[in-house]
C-alpha cells in the first residue's frame, strides 16, 4: 500500500507532509501557523510538550527541529468528541514518520507536574478558547513549563484596556459551540504574570483590519453581528520563564 493509499481514508486536520510528494489534506494551513507562532527554529536538546496535539503536526516539527524528547497530549478529538475526527491522523502519520512522538491521552485541565512532568518547552494552540476555565488552563500548561509557553488563541474585546474575557453560550465564536470564551491580549498578559512568567511577548496579532474584515465574512457566512465579532482575533504569546 502506498502513502497516499494509507492514509486516504483518514479525515485529517493538520497538513503534515508525510514525504515522498505526500502532505495530509487537512483545512488546516500548519505550515503557515509556524510563522504565526514564531516556532523556535532550533529545539536541539529541549524537550516539548504539545497540549492539545490532534494529528500532531506541531509535536512532528519540534522533533524534526531537534528535540530531544516530545510528548504529544490530546482528549476531546482524540476521544472521539468531534464528529468523523479521531487519534487516527496522528497514529498514522507518526508511523509514517517513523517518528519517536510520545503519545498521552490527558485533559488539559489534568496536566501538571506529576501527571506528565516538566518540559522545557510547552505549546498550547488553539485550545483555550475552547474550555470554560482560561486562567485554571494557562495555570496547568505553566506548572509544567521550564523555560517556554507558547500561547496561542483567539482573543476578543481588544478595544478595552482593562482585562477582559468574552463569553460565548450560543457559538458567537466562528459558529462553534465548542468555543466557549476568549480573553483580550491584557488578560492574557495578566493571567501569564500572574502564573510566574517574567517576560511575557506578544509575537502575533491579527489586529483590529483583520478582525474587521473576518466580522463581514463571518457575517456572511453565520450572520454573527459585526457588532459583536468585530474584536475577535487570533494571537500568539512567548511566555518565558
Ligand atoms: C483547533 S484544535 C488545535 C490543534 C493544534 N493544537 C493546533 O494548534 O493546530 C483544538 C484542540 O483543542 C482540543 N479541545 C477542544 N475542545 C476541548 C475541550 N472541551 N476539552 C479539552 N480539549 C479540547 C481538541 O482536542 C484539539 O486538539
Amino acid at each position: 500500500m502506498t502513502k497516499q493509499q494509507s492514509i486516504s481514508h483518514i479525515n485529517w486536520f493538520h497538513r503534515i507532509d508525510l514525504g515522498e510528494g505526500v502532505v495530509t489534506p487537512g483545512d488546516d494551513d500548519s505550515a503557515a501557523k509556524l510563522t504565526k507562532l514564531n516556532f523556535p527554529e532550533d529545539l536541539s536538546g529541549k524537550t516539548f510538550l504539545d497540549i492539545g496535539a490532534w494529528d500532531g503536526f506541531f509535536s512532528f516539527e519540534a522533533e524534526r527541529r531537534g528535540a530531544s524528547r516530545v510528548l504529544a497530549t490530546d482528549s476531546f478529538v482524540w476521544d472521539g468528541n468531534v464528529p468523523g475526527k479521531s487519534k487516527e491522523g496522528f497514529l498514522a502519520a507518526r508511523s509514517l514518520l517513523k517518528s519517536n512522538v510520545e503519545d498521552l491521552h490527558i485533559d488539559p485541565l489534568n496536566v501538571s507536574p506529576q501527571t506528565v512532568g516538566m518540559w522545557d518547552v510547552v505549546l498550547l494552540a488553539g485550545v483555550l478558547y475552547h474550555l470554560k476555565h482560561p486562567w485554571l488552563l494557562i495555570e496547568r500548561a505553566a506548572s509544567v513549563t521550564r523555560e517556554l509557553l507558547i500561547l496561542e488563541t483567539a482573543t476578543d474585546l481588544n478595544l478595552m484596556v482593562r482585562p477582559a474575557i468574552a463569553i460565548y453560550t450560543r457559538g458567537e465564536l466562528g459558529g462553534d459551540p465548542t468555543n466557549m470564551c476568549a480573553p483580550n491580549l491584557a488578560a492574557l498578559k495578566g493571567m501569564l504574570s500572574d502564573c510566574g512568567f517574567r517576560r511575557v511577548e506578544v509575537v502575533y496579532n491579527s489586529g483590529l483590519a483583520k478582525s474587521m474584515l473576518s466580522a463581514g465574512m463571518r457575517f456572511l457566512k453565520y450572520g454573527s453581528t459585526p457588532f459583536a465579532s468585530i474584536q475577535q482575533g487570533r494571537c500568539a504569546i512567548h511566555a518565558f520563564r
